[in-house]
């Protein structure tokens, strides 16, 4: 009966106040300690397999594979113009990235997170809608897109700033940058529209030749960074605005 009630009684206090218990999940560092750093990347390796398939309590989105419904993006040089929207886009293989190393900078007053990691492969499917002009020449393709990545290396950033809500002080983040180098990237389109079959063949054949894929990667990085910035602001907040500052990275020595 009283363990009943104990339990009924922690139940109705998590429902009001929301208090999550977020070492259930996640290994929380104290931001004090001077192994800090360590900590954060360990906390971090083993978080991704928790958040490959998301944290429902917290409304955190399963990472891996992470599914966006959508992307709409433009490209426009002197020559080459070309619109493209994609929907049901999946991305495989967060999960057996490798942690290696993090670096901490955070107070009460700012938060700065750098963690480095490499992914062995990066493997994105979705549909795709498109329209381009090249000079004169018109031609529009709809079909299913893949992309595969290897090797990629690379460093999160993430940038914070305090909030208090409720007496409890959280920490935003604001931004979420990287810019992964890439070892390798094999993509494909497919199109169901036979006016312009031969013509995305061309494309497909010319973007896997020659390292070429790394003139597209370099063109199409900033529209990337901008949705993934978006992307990682929104799910390190699912975390970060639900768990005070001082249960997530408490300061404890
Ligand atoms: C915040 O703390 C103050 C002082 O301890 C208290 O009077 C107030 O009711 C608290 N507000 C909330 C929203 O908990
Ligand atoms: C990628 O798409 C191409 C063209 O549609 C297809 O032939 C290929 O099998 C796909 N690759 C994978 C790994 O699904």
């Amino acid at each position: 009966m009283l363990r009943y009630t104990v339990f009924k009684f922690t139940l109705l206090l998590s429902v009001c106040y929301g208090y999550i218990d977020i070492g259930k999940y996640l290994k929380v560092c104290d931001r004090n300690s001077a192994d800090v750093n360590d900590c954060i990347a360990e906390a971090v390796q083993n978080g991704l397999a928790v958040l490959a398939d998301g944290i429902t309590e917290l409304g955190v989105p399963p990472v891996d594979p992470y599914r966006q419904k959508d992307l709409h993006a433009e490209y426009n040089n002197n020559q080459i113009t070309a619109k493209m929207d994609m929907k049901d886009i999946y991305v495989h293989g967060l999960k057996s990235s490798e942690i290696k190393d993090a670096r901490l900078r955070a107070d009460d007053d700012q938060f700065y997170l750098e963690v480095d990691l490499t992914t062995p492969k990066v493997f994105v499917t979705g549909q795709y809608q498109g329209e381009g002009r090249y000079n004169s020449l018109k031609i529009a393709a709809k079909g299913s897109f893949n992309s595969t990545m290897t090797d990629l290396v690379y460093t999160w950033k993430l940038e914070g700033v305090p909030e208090k809500k409720d007496n409890e002080t959280y920490m935003r983040i604001k931004s979420f940058y990287m810019r992964p180098d890439v070892g390798n990237m094999v993509s494909y389109l497919s199109n169901d529209n036979p006016e312009s079959r031969e013509l995305v063949d061309i494309g497909n054949r010319f973007i896997n030749s020659n390292n070429n894929w790394r003139l597209m990667y370099r063109e199409l990085l900033p529209l990337a960074q901008a949705n993934w910035n978006k992307i990682g602001v929104r799910i390190a907040n699912k975390i970060f605005l639900k768990i005070p500052y001082n249960q997530l990275f408490p300061a404890l020595s």
